[in-house]
């Protein structure tokens, strides 16, 4: 039997929630599918463990990931830890030190979930956006001098290399000729930054040509934002940076119904470090302990990390059922529904064990 190292790391908010839930339909999927398992090694690393220890994680914390085969991440962020504390102490290490430069997320409008958009069929929107994930506006790069003085001075420099554009670009072109329509958007701003984003051009350009099969244009982010609005259908695969993506797959999120079913993957193409699988939508503290969290994303996320191990099968299960359990109408309030977070699960698990067909 086909066996799977998964570090869980639940962290903090509605994470615990929405990956316990993840877990028990992994499990009940790994049943049900009866060619695979899973050893889940749970991590309890967080804001919790900075209250107690004074850091999100161990130091020697990427080695004890490093010899996994995927990490299954929930959220990081409290309300009593700054932020930027919490993102660059947990998050953003395993990203980097995994050196996860590709950041996936897919959305699409799930059976039963309406767009806020006026008349969009459900297949006018199956996005995949690539995040640039490794350098850009997050490469971390800057400082501040004369603190609290009049003169005080900050920097927050984007870095962009020829080696971190073209493997996200080919990566991004990769993806989009394994879908269906094989159409890639490059975004960029590049009128207004005439560096790094005419760089980005430029290296768009060139990659292209190793993607005959791929057709491709280009946007600049803030006319990309009205385009996904007024012309979503004209969208497949989208490739930005890593601050841009950010932006534009809230957006997506939202335009999808939702951002408590989308998901993502931080992944290292080239499978040197294991990859990240999370959902988007943070750590939700206004929600935290109400049992309403929709677990849909965390379902979602755990079909992209079946999907990296070579589970397609699985993930496929998996997706199917999710979309059945929508379709249902059996979904959280934030989707219009009255089911709690265990309902959904219960449901999916059902699903799955083929209890509901
Ligand atoms: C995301 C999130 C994070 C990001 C936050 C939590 C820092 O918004 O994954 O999109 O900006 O990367
Ligand atoms: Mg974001």
């Amino acid at each position: 039997m086909r066996s799977y190292r998964i570090a869980a790391i639940p962290a903090d908010g509605i994470g615990p929630e929405v990956i316990s839930a993840g877990l028990e339909v992994l499990d009940a999927l790994a049943a049900r599918c009866g060619d695979f398992r899973l050893e889940i090694e749970p991590y309890d690393w967080g804001s919790a463990h900075y209250r107690r220890h004074g850091a999100l994680m161990p130091a020697d914390g990427l080695e004890r990931l490093r010899g996994v085969d995927a990490i299954y991440f929930g959220a990081v962020g409290a309300p009593d830890v700054p932020d930027h504390v919490t993102l660059w102490g947990l998050r953003l290490p395993i990203c980097q030190g995994f050196d996860q430069y590709a950041n996936v997320r897919p959305t699409r409008i799930l059976p039963g979930v309406t767009s806020p958009l006026r008349g969009i069929a459900a297949g006018d929107l199956d996005w995949l956006i690539i995040r640039e994930n490794s350098e850009g506006e997050y490469a971390g790069h800057g400082g501040r001098a004369h603190r609290g003085h009049p003169e005080e001075v900050a920097t927050e420099v984007a870095i962009f290399t020829r080696a971190g554009v073209t493997r996200i670009m080919r990566f991004a072109f990769g993806q989009a000729q394994a879908r269906p329509r094989r159409h890639l958007t490059v975004v960029t701003k590049s009128n207004a930054q005439r560096h790094g984003m005419v760089m980005w051009d430029e290296i768009a350009a060139e990659v292209a040509r190793e993607f005959p099969a791929v057709t491709w244009d280009r946007e600049l982010v803030d006319a990309m934002t009205t385009r996904m609005v007024r012309r979503p259908a004209s969208i497949d695969t989208v490739v930005a940076t890593n601050l841009h993506a950010d932006i534009l797959s809230d957006l997506a999120a939202a335009l999808a119904g939702s951002l408590g079913i989308a998901p993502t993957g931080n992944v290292d193409p080239e499978r040197r470090f294991p990859s990240m699988f999370e959902p988007i939508h943070g750590s939700a503290f206004d929600i935290t302990g109400k049992g309403i969290a929709n677990p849909v994303a965390s379902f979602w996320t755990a079909a992209m990390m079946l999907e990296h191990l070579g589970e397609g099968d699985a993930a496929r299960r998996l997706m199917a059922a999710v979309e059945q359990v929508c379709a249902a109408g059996i979904v959280t309030p934030d989707l219009g529904g009255r089911a709690s977070t265990a309902e959904v699960t219960r449901a999916v698990c059902e699903a799955i064990a083929g209890a509901n067909r």
